[in-house]
């Protein structure tokens, strides 16, 4: 089953939170339901939150009461603002829930039932379009891997993140497919464990040989020359070609720049926010300290002690050697290759 499946009217959810340990299906009926989703990370990962929000925007037009076109536009105002309030940071989340606004407001469209049949299509559209996306970053992330190589990841990026397939995992995925021998280093990414419990459940599955390491010991294995290139996916690219992604990916990038070794990020070009100046203008979520101070409630700290919890960090463009997304791989100048690769600049 896809993370974020389509069912008879129901959002069909796997719900993150329980992996590895067991697949349960959360349904969704409600935007309410799946915004709480998001919030509560059963669904994860910037490019498949944006798609559950699109659902989310397609549940609100099935489930408003509104017989009028315009009440109908306000039911869907008002779910977008709930589901734009469940996480901060991919941007994914925004861009999907904006696409459904545009589409409702397609002049063309002129009853409510219209608007309501256009906007699962819509939904539907951006969840096939996610797995298409991912295939074509694949294969152009793969070119940059050869037989042999480690490769050292962080969080997770695969078919749990996105609708199917993956970004960064979907990139070693490919050059798995493509009979290159690769060994993932797993980074076990504190403090939800996305590497140690997602990503290595991912890799099991597809047969591609893997090691967890702790956070900690990225340096080691960089130091120690076992790293031929780090792949991370992003949760938002700025103008500038600063990356968010999930807290830990600044270190390894600076580590990385120290020892040589390539860094690349992958993501959809919906990650790119043209928007966001910098990386410093980027919403970094801040989460529960118990995130922090517990694993799967047990507590790890002494009673009292506190905690940060930033979940994301910002990478500067200066340290990535370049993005991969579906339009192709993109080096630095990255501000004028991210403007031609949105169409907002010409090529010359
Ligand atoms: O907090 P999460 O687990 O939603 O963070 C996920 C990440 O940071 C991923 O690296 C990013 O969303 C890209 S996933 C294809």
């Amino acid at each position: 089953m896809r993370s974020v499946e389509w069912h008879d009217g129901v959002l069909r959810l796997i719900d993150q939170r329980r992996l590895p340990h067991e697949m349960v299906i959360l349904e969704c009926e409600t935007p309410e339901a799946v915004a709480e989703a998001i919030r509560t990370m059963a669904v994860r990962g910037a490019p498949a939150i944006g798609a559950a929000a699109a659902f989310g925007m397609a549940l609100a037009a099935l489930r408003s009461p509104a017989s009028d076109r315009a009440a109908l536009l306000r039911d869907l105002e008002a779910a977008a603002r709930l589901l734009k309030a469940s996480r901060p940071t991919a941007v994914n989340l925004f861009w999907a829930v904006d696409r459904m606004l545009r589409r409702a407001a397609d002049e063309g469209l002129e009853d409510p039932q219209a608007v309501r049949e256009a906007l699962v299509a819509e939904a539907i559209r951006i969840a096939e379009e996610d797995v298409e996306t991912n295939r074509r970053m694949g294969q152009y992330g793969a070119t940059l891997i050869r037989d042999g190589d480690t490769i050292l990841h962080h969080c997770n990026t695969g078919a749990l993140a996105t609708v199917d397939y993956g970004t960064a995992l979907g990139v070693i995925r490919t050059a798995h497919e493509q009979g290159k021998r690769i060994h993932v280093l797993v980074d076990e990414t504190r403090p939800r464990l996305q590497g140690a419990r997602l990503t290595a459940w991912e890799l099991l599955q597809l047969g591609i040989p893997f090691t967890v390491i702790a956070d900690g010991a990225a340096g080691y294995f960089m130091r120690k020359g076992k790293v031929n290139i780090v792949l991370v996916g992003a949760d938002r690219i700025a103008a500038n070609g600063d990356v968010a992604n999930k807290v830990g990916t600044y270190t390894l990038a600076v580590l990385a720049r120290e020892h040589g070794i390539p860094f690349y990020v992958v993501a959809p070009t919906s990650t790119i926010d043209p928007n966001t100046p910098n990386g410093d203008a980027i919403p970094i979520e801040e989460r529960d300290e118990r995130e922090v101070l517990e694993i799967e409630g047990v507590p790890i700290a002494p009673r009292g002690a506190r905690a940060a919890n930033p979940a994301f960090d910002v990478t500067p463009a200066r340290y990535i050697t370049g993005i991969i997304t579906e339009k192709g791989i993109l080096y630095p100048p990255f501000d004028l290759h991210i403007r031609r690769a949105l169409g907002l600049e010409q090529e010359d």
